[in-house]
């Protein structure tokens, strides 16, 4: 929702009565009882007063951390990057167990800065909250926090604010679950020219070895006319590439009053004019329809890029796993791709070290991805996760194994993937640009729509713009290229 419409609806609310029930103008009554509270808080200070949101994981979390970020601009914060604001949020991943290690971490480290700040203000939420021995820890361990919160309830995040801002105590509200989705909340995007897009929640697919649906609970789609809406005002906001989001847009749609697959979704947000690119994650491949093939191959918007979580490369693990497809049916999926759409870019996740994986098995994973060939792949070792059925396996494979795996995996994935990306060297393509390179002040840095990025001389007024760039070099995992006259889509 754009900032003009909503300080309208914030213009309408009266927070002398009782907060309404309904949603979400529930939380534009809310936003404005903080605002007065920081206004006042700010006003004794006699300075603005800052606040900082910091992501852990995915880019569901990504895109979630905007939306808690632009509450707390319409509550009054000044946004910051620095972790010594006056409200600080961690969004927590729980994904692997390093994640969580992360987490520790860095919390214990903003304990010591809180403790020099008596107004900050220290809020957690996302995946790790909704894991009981996390909240658990934190009631024990980490009593300076001030807010938890979890996945199903971000919506609520400013009137948890302001439970907070009118009481001494920790705030903590978790839910185990939701069928609710609210609409029309702010957000406050990284980047003005693209960004993400929600299309579904949660995840009913229960990988074996995955917390996902565990913490963020049933496939909830979006209605595709709230979808369609917050894209077009995104495109009148300036935007011109969005990433449609979801643990598996694949099965988008399926549950909905009226039924809508997800390529029929695409068609739609195809329409759209002034919407130049659109990209999309995750797709599982056990539900990538021939449908969906067909609109990427016939749309010029749909980027050439699909990441396609393979797992493991052996059907046996992949039936532990609850993956349902095997080796070979990914296998042909890949070639109906690349027949329909030669330029298609795929990567992947592999998980190496799943209970009872055998060289033999890992052999199969290796041959997938010789047969692939990857433009580039995340490869994990397996984590185990507390809850899940894998955790519980017999056979958990011992460390040095895996570790000798994931090495043998990487040499190999790194090799193809360095092969895979210079096959455009010496084309003219279309690049998004999105930002100024980090090392060298005169080059700017874009995108293919195969995701590759593309370094080339410019300045700053290029950013958010398509533009047509001659890929002169192609560096390992990235190209060095230079801006060629014509304007491309
Ligand atoms: N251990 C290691 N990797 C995992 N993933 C999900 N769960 C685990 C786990 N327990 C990986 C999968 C998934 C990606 C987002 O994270 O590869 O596709
Ligand atoms: Fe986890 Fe599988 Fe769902 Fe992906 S599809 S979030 S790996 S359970």
């Amino acid at each position: 929702m754009n900032t003009k419409v909503l300080e309208e609806e914030l213009n309408k609310v009266d927070i002398c009565g009782e907060a309404p029930e309904a949603e979400p103008y529930r939380q534009y009554y809310y936003i404005k009882k903080c605002r007065e509270i920081i206004e006042e808080k700010s006003r004794k200070l006699g300075r603005p007063l800052t606040a900082s949101t910091v992501t852990f994981g995915c880019q569901m979390n990504a895109r979630d951390s905007e939306k808690l970020a632009g509450i707390l601009e319409q509550i009054g914060y000044v946004m910051t990057e620095d972790e010594h604001a006056d409200f600080v949020i961690y969004n927590t991943c729980t994904v692997r167990e390093n994640a969580n290690q992360r987490v520790y971490g860095r919390l214990g480290a903003l304990g010591s800065i809180k403790k020099k700040n008596p107004h900050m203000l220290i809020a957690l939420c996302g995946c790790m909250m909704q894991e009981p021995e996390v909240v658990e820890k934190l009631k024990k361990s980490y009593r300076f926090v001030d807010l938890i919160f979890g996945t199903h309830n971000i919506y609520k995040f400013a009137e948890l604010v302001a439970a907070r801002l009118e009481s001494d105590r920790m705030v903590i509200d978790i839910w185990k679950d939701t069928d609710k989705i609210v609409e029309d909340l702010p957000a406050d995007r990284k980047y003005p020219f693209k960004s993400g897009v929600n299309i579904m929640f949660g995840c009913n697919n229960f990988c074996s070895y995955c917390i996902v649906p565990y913490v963020r609970g049933r496939e909830r789609s979006r209605n595709p006319k709230d979808i369609i809406r917050e894209i077009e005002q995104l495109v009148e906001d300036g935007v011109v590439e969005v990433m449609l989001l979801g643990q598996n847009v694949n099965s988008y749609g399926k549950n909905l009053d009226e039924p809508v697959t997800f390529a029929q979704l695409l068609r739609e947000i195809e329409k759209i004019e002034g919407l130049e690119r659109i990209r999309f994650m995750t797709s599982h491949p056990k539900d990538l329809s021939d449908e969906l093939i067909e609109v990427m191959r016939d749309s010029s918007k749909v980027c050439r890029h699909m990441h396609l979580p393979l797992q493991s490369g052996s059907s046996r693990v992949l039936k532990v796993m609850n993956r349902k497809y095997t080796k070979e049916d990914y296998l042909s999926l890949v070639e109906r791709m690349r027949t329909a759409i030669p330029d298609i870019s795929l990567t992947t996740d592999i998980i190496v070290g799943f209970p009872g994986e055998t060289e033999e098995d890992f052999q199969e994973t290796l041959d997938v991805v010789r047969k692939v060939r990857y433009d580039s792949a995340f490869t994990f070792i397996y984590s185990k996760r507390t809850g899940t059925p894998a955790a519980a396996m017999d056979a958990q494979v011992p460390e040095s194994v895996v570790k000798d795996r994931f090495d043998r995996l990487l040499a190999e994935v790194q090799e193809i993937s360095k092969e895979m990306s210079s096959r455009l060297t010496g084309q003219t393509l279309p690049v998004l640009v999105e930002e100024k390179n980090d090392h060298d002040p005169h080059l700017m840095t874009g995108r293919l729509s195969n995701n590759l990025l593309v370094h080339f001389p410019g300045d700053e007024s290029l950013i958010g713009k398509i533009m047509d760039v001659h890929l002169k070099e192609c560096r390992g995992f990235y190209y060095m290229g230079e801006a060629a006259p014509k304007r491309g889509r």
